[in-house]
């Protein structure tokens, strides 16, 4: 029998990722369903030769067939709160906390409608419904799959009486109604660029949720001019977008008649969020 420490050193020597110490320490944990950050406290500890069995067949999925770990794991942490997550949904990235906050800022914790569209695991949705108490939301995408996740991630944060998951192309499943935030993110990655994704992306992420089409920008060019129509007065529309749309985006939002633009960098300091608001009309006319 090996002990604790010996299995992490091991099964991070097989993982060509960025961090093995930790995702072999992280999948230990799940093996021997303990916290992770309390593994270290008994490093001699033995493992049983099941267990130790399944972690290494956890380390060759991860390793060798690069799956990615929220896979692996079954969860992926989103602006502080655990989403489940799995094939057929994609795994909540740290940048989409931009537009979260963002959201949030604006959102200002009235008792507003917001509509997520293409929700996928249902975070933008789910975390904003969280942390704005007063808000209700409905929430599109095109794969019952995910909405079958986002649904049981709203149940996870006691969110799912004030949210609604609809299957259906964009602004579809919601016509002719209106909401005083819409938020988006979806695919935009040229479908050029796909095959030279990280493997974890390109091979086991949904293609649906990834590809943009021949620019990136299929989507938010369907998606923008039926905007006004879906936004009260006033209401924001906030897309995230890869570094570099932002102009194209921007442009697309003012020719639907959207004011108000701001264009939001991520960490790094690249564009990853445009807004654009709906007109305010007044008794007199319009006004920003
Ligand atoms: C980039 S993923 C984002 C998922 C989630 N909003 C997030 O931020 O983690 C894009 C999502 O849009 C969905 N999608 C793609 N095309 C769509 C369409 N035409 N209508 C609605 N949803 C769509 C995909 O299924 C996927 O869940």
């Amino acid at each position: 029998m090996r002990t604790v420490a010996d299995l992490i050193a091991a099964g991070a020597s097989r993982l060509p990722v960025d961090n093995p110490r930790r995702e072999a320490r992280l999948l230990l944990a799940r093996v021997l369903g303990r916290d992770p950050d309390r593994l270290y406290l008994r490093p001699d500890e033995l493992v049983s030769a099941g267990e130790e069995e399944l972690f290494f067949k956890l380390i060759s999925e991860r390793g060798a067939l690069r799956r990615p770990l929220q896979y692996i794991l079954g969860t992926a942490e989103f602006m502080s709160l655990e989403f489940e997550v799995g094939p057929g949904v994609m795994v909540p990235r740290p940048e989409t906390e931009i537009l979260v906050e963002r959201a949030l800022e604006v959102i200002g914790g009235r008792a507003v409608s917001i509509l997520d569209v293409g929700t996928g695991s249902g975070a933008i949705a789910v975390s904003l419904l969280v942390y704005a108490p007063r808000a209700r939301a409905m929430a599109t995408d095109l794969s019952p799959r995910a909405l079958g996740i986002a649904a049981r991630n709203a149940a996870r944060h006691g969110v799912a009486d004030r949210v609604e998951f609809r299957c259906g192309d964009l602004l579809e499943p919601v016509r002719g109604q209106s909401f005083d935030l819409v938020a988006a993110n979806l695919p935009y990655i040229p479908t050029g660029d796909l095959a030279g994704l990280e493997p974890e992306v390109r091979e086991h992420e949904p293609r649906l949720a990834l590809d943009g089409g021949p620019d990136g920008l299929d989507l938010y060019r369907k998606l923008i001019p039926g905007v006004p129509a879906a936004l009260a007065e006033g209401g924001a529309l906030l897309v995230e977008i890869s570094p570099g749309q932002a102009r194209d985006v921007a442009d697309m939002m003012l020719q639907a008649g959207l004011v108000g633009l701001e264009v939001l960098s991520d960490y790094s300091g690249r564009d990853r969020v445009v807004l654009g608001r709906r007109r305010v009309k007044s008794a007199s006319g319009e006004r920003d």
